[in-house]
């Protein structure tokens, strides 16, 4: 990957190692790969081998077209970061954490790696995940495909502009970036995805204010509705975590997708965060409420199909991989903390994650 200094903690004066382009500038394109890596040793040394060549990868396809902004992200879920590395492991990694109530569910689903692959168009995407594919070959298996692209003025397919308050300049390398707070894992990030179907029907047949008073911003403008008329509902007060009297930010890069042909129409949901506490208090106030009760109703509209939490290591980690990396002792992770509501008509995630081959068709790819 080619160094981009926007990426590197150093601007921020905070540590020596380079970040994967994890705040590459929002693009018209994108896919998201989720997969299982599959059981063995060979495929385990194809993983470790390939970690470290993946930046070359992008580099050769990247100066193919210069102007085309490519760029590409992997994460690695808890179970996979045990089998593949072993310790010492990034502190606060673990299994996402499924969560019900009422008839809102946040479901956590299986998923070893992730690639999150930017361009400003479409083939460049498609290329790249073509070739880590066949880089990759037997040694994973999918789960979910998107491919994502920017609809209009950067709206979601429910019509509301999405990532304005996103931080921006150097505050993006204190939202997304490990610190101190974990030093062998600094310029790493936390990544949160969850794939969500909109029932558009349903949300058009609302007029639109009833809409932005979901949202929180007016439609049309893009304008934070005043808090004398917000609802403390809404979405984008339930997601604005206030820590110490200051506000706590995360960078989004969510992408619409669908199949009109077949009614499918979703907003992938993507966050970086340099702690997933943050986006998993924004998930708990989205899907429980805050307080209990007052729930996000965007949540009456769309239902979450995936759910993962990954850790994205900085790209100095992934060039130091090694394919002769020793085996770890301990192959299994801690155990998976509690889900906040569990529920036993879920298959456990644990039970879905490094179990090959199984998962396809499992998983919805709605
Ligand atoms: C159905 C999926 C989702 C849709 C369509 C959606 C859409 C939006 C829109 C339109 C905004 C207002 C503009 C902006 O500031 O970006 C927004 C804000 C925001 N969303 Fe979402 N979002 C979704 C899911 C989520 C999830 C799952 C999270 C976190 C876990 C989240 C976190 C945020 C945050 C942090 C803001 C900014 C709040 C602020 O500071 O004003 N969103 N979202």
């Amino acid at each position: 990957m080619k160094p981009d200094p926007t990426n590197t903690p150093e601007v921020a004066g905070r540590s020596p190692a380079l970040a994967q382009a994890v705040a590459a500038p929002l693009t018209r394109a994108a896919i998201f790969l989720v997969a299982t890596l599959n059981p063995g040793s060979e495929n385990r040394a194809t993983l470790l081998s390939f970690c470290g060549d993946l930046a070359a990868l992008v580099r050769a396809m990247e100066f193919r077209d210069l102007e085309g902004g490519l760029s590409s992200v992997v994460g690695f879920g808890s179970d996979a970061w045990d089998h593949l590395f072993g310790q010492p492991r990034p502190a606060e990694l673990h299994v996402f954490r499924e969560i019900r109530s009422g008839a809102r569910h946040a479901v956590s689903t299986p998923g070893d790696l992730l690639f999150h692959i930017r361009a400003k168009r479409m083939d460049l995407c498609f290329e790249l995940a073509t070739q880590i594919m066949a880089r990759l070959g037997n040694a994973v298996s999918p789960v979910d495909e998107v491919h994502g692209f920017r609809y209009f003025d950067e709206r979601d397919l429910l019509g509301f502009v999405d990532g304005t308050e996103n931080p921006r300049g150097a505050a993006v390398a204190d939202a997304v970036l490990v610190g101190d707070e974990d030093t062998e894992f600094d310029g790493g990030s936390y990544v949160i995805v969850q794939k969500y179907l909109h029932d558009l029907g349903a949300w058009n047949a609302l007029t639109t204010e009833a809409q932005e008073r979901i949202i929180g911003r007016t439609k049309l403008s893009d304008i934070e509705l005043d808090d004398s008329v917000k609802p403390t509902s809404a979405h984008n007060a339930l997601t604005t975590i206030v820590e110490d009297g200051k506000e706590v930010k995360i960078l989004r890069d969510n992408m619409p997708f669908g199949r009109p042909a077949h009614g499918e129409f979703g907003t992938y949901f993507i966050g970086y965060s340099r702690s997933p506490r943050t986006i998993e208090q924004m998930i708990e106030n989205m899907f429980i409420g805050r307080p209990p009760g007052n729930y996000d109703r965007l949540l009456d509209f769309s239902r979450a199909v995936t759910g993962n939490l990954f850790f994205v290591p900085s790209a100095t980690f992934l060039e130091n991989v090694t394919e002769g990396q020793t085996q770890p002792a301990v192959a299994e992770s801690p155990a998976a903390p509690a889900a906040v509501e569990p529920s036993p008509s879920i298959p456990s995630v644990r039970e879905g994650s490094l179990r090959i081959g199984s998962l396809k068709g499992d998983v919805p790819h709605e």
